[in-house]
């Protein structure tokens, strides 16, 4: 009966610690940040409700994006090398081909309209300050326009696969044009000089932030940088929740490879205990048996 009450005293000390004195110390250190807000109802100037039409938006896209952005899913091949492009806008515009698939819909048509206010990047380029914006803003644009580049973009968007390959197209969509994740072999596209004079610092290579920042960070970082990290030169990139859970995943393949492994191997470690402790338990009742 002694071991029991040494267990159940182990259990209380143990439960304390775990679910009352690590979650507190946690939250001090860490304290709770607003939940990612995958709605980004802050943007309000285009009128999301619009139906858009994919044949007008392929025609404005023509006239008004392709002298910057490739997009390869509708044939629109790079212009220049990945150094010129950097050197002429100071970052490497991304290809748009997966667009309207990993940016939210009401984000997408906002940045479209002022993409400084989108990325919440007034801080650093404030309106009629002495730097531009490298992509300029579509404000002359009626909302019914945008709301048909929108369209046309989820139009043309390829489909990706629920793995590592389709994981890595996203980030690279969406991150690659600053980050270099080189575990995984990718170098960021914009050269590091470049970026370093257009950012004022350079992009970390995120091959390992899913371990020294934890999943739970990197959700609500993505979704909305300033939050966590005021004054940062990090925009605000917009990814649906999906996007933004592919991207994620996509770093913990790279950075944390074995935690399936490591999580499946825990449960044999937990059985092995536990039959090892019966037979403890049980081996020592023999013996005690015999001295009593
Ligand atoms: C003069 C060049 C230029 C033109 C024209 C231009 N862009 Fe861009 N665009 C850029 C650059 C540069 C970036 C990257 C900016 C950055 O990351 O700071 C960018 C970024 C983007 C992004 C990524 C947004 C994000 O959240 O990461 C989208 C989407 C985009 N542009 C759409 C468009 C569309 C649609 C058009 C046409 C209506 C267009 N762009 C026209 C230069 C341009
Ligand atoms: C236009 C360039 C740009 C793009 C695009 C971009 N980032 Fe960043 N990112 C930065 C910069 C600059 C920093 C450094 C921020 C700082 O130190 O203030 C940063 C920092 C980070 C950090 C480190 C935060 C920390 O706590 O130290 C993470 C994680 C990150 N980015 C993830 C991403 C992911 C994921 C994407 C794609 C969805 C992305 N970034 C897209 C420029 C960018």
């Amino acid at each position: 009966m002694k071991e029991f009450k040494i267990l159940a005293v182990l259990v209380v000390l143990v439960g304390a610690l775990y679910y009352g004195i690590e979650p507190f110390a946690h939250s001090v250190m860490h304290p709770e940040v607003a939940p990612a807000n995958f709605a980004f109802d802050d943007l309000k100037n285009v009128d999301t409700s619009l139906k858009g039409n994919v044949d007008n938006g392929k025609v404005l896209v023509e006239a008004n994006c392709i002298a910057c952005h490739a997009i390869e899913a509708a044939g629109h091949l790079q212009i220049m090398s990945n150094a010129d492009a950097a050197a002429a806008y100071g970052v490497n515009p991304p290809d748009l081909s997966s667009a309207g698939r990993i940016y939210d819909k009401n984000f997408l048509a906002n940045f479209i309209y002022n993409p400084v206010a989108a990325m919440k990047l007034d801080h650093k380029y404030p309106v009629g300050g002495a730097k531009a914006f490298p992509m300029p803003s579509y404000n002359w644009m009626q909302p019914q326009d945008i709301m048909d580049v929108v369209a046309y973009l989820q139009s043309i968007s390829p489909k990706v696969t629920e793995d590592k390959a389709g994981h890595e197209a996203t980030f690279k969509a969406a991150c690659s044009r600053c980050h270099a994740m080189k575990y995984g072999t990718l170098e960021a596209t914009t050269p590091a000089e470049t970026l370093k004079t257009y950012l004022g610092t350079t992009p970390p290579d995120l091959s390992q932030h899913i371990k020294s920042r934890g999943e739970h960070y990197l959700h609500s970082f993505i979704n909305n940088p300033q939050v966590l990290l005021a004054g940062t030169a990090m925009p605000r990139v917009g990814l649906t929740e999906k996007a933004q859970e592919e991207v994620i995943a996509y770093m913990e393949e790279i950075g944390d490879s074995k935690k399936a492994e490591r999580e499946s191997v825990g449960l044999w470690v937990m059985g092995y205990s536990v039959v090892f402790a019966l037979l403890a338990y049980l081996w020592k009742r023999k013996i005690w048996k015999k001295v009593h």
